[in-house]
């Protein structure tokens, strides 16, 4: 795929120096440019501005070359879509979701593999007369990569053209008339579009080792606040991975996650269409209703038919 991974999100919020801190405590690196942050795999990934009501203003996407900019210009003249070129990237504004993508050459992710936990299971003694290694971390948790965004789309069906015409990303999974699963990578998804009645940013989420770092990243955050506890422990059914859902002071949504499926390759991958009982989880406790209808909706469709609120 000549996409290949997420480079950074531009997110808008109007507090920048509190989600700063916030992102500071879930373990992004500050860079040495002020509200900007990295992972430990990704470089610089994360990236505040001052908007007036929360949004996501830009998501960066990787590519190889030239030839690939390329190929996405002329998907997005054959749509009727403008955009911007330059010699390392292609902008382009998607009207569903209010974000501009800005298609980037940028170097593919070489991950340090995490060291594979030993599990002690019935009939199979791995870590004999040793304690968990889990237990025994003190490191803070730092996100490896930023893994996908979910963008609320005011129109899905555009949306959906735009990043899988357009852009060149695919499906993975579908939800009819709630969520398109799609990947720029070999992750099962890098955007997740979802039809809502106001175009916003539901959650950015940020890979970790293995589970029990997606509980402690999660239970550092909500020992320095309780408040920020959204949604967590659990496992996705569709792409399986485990999560836990914290909210910044903006009202987005951040997520640590570990154990997606991976498409490696796409012939072997069959997407799937799913009920909406298989839309949120294999297990865990039940969503919080904030978690599916955020509580500053009406507040940002306000927003949105204010020309003054960007
Ligand atoms: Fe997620």
């Amino acid at each position: 795929m000549p996409l290949h991974r997420l480079t950074r999100v531009v997110m808008g919020v109007p507090n920048v120096t509190e989600v700063a801190s916030y992102y500071r405590d879930f373990g992004l690196t500050p860079t040495t440019e002020d509200h900007r942050f990295s992972t430990v795999d990704g470089g610089e990934q994360l990236a505040l501005v001052k908007t007036a009501r929360r949004r996501l203003v830009e998501l960066g996407v990787g590519a190889d070359d030239a030839d690939d900019l390329g190929r996405v210009a002329s998907r997005l003249d054959k749509l009727g879509i403008s955009y911007e070129r330059t010699d390392t990237t292609v902008s382009a504004h998607d009207r569903g979701t209010g974000a501009v993508v800005r298609v980037e050459i940028a170097e593919r992710l070489a991950q340090r593999p995490a060291p594979t936990p030993l599990y002690n299971n019935p009939g199979s003694v791995a870590r004999a007369g040793a304690r968990a290694d889990a237990i025994l971390r003190e490191d803070r948790v730092h996100p490896r990569k930023l893994g996908h965004v979910v963008l609320g789309s005011t129109d899905h069906e555009s949306s959906q053209r735009f990043f899988i015409d357009g852009l060149g990303f695919k499906i993975s999974d579908s939800v009819p008339d709630m969520a398109t699963f799609m990947r720029c990578s070999s992750d099962h998804h890098n955007v997740l579009l979802q039809p809502t009645p106001v175009a916003f940013l539901h959650h950015t989420s940020w890979q970790v080792d293995d589970v029990d770092d997606v509980g402690r990243g999660a239970t550092a955050m909500l020992e320095a606040d309780p408040e920020r506890h959204t949604w967590g422990l659990g496992r996705h059914f569709i792409g399986s991975n485990f999560f836990w859902y914290l909210r910044d002071p903006a009202g987005n949504f951040s997520e640590y996650y570990s154990d997606m499926d991976c498409i490696v390759n796409d012939a072997l991958w069959q997407p799937g269409v799913w009920e909406a009982s298989k839309a949120l989880y294999s297990w865990g406790p039940p969503p919080p209703p904030s978690f599916l209808a955020p509580e500053d909706l009406a507040a940002l469709m306000t927003g949105s038919h204010d020309p003054d609120a960007r």
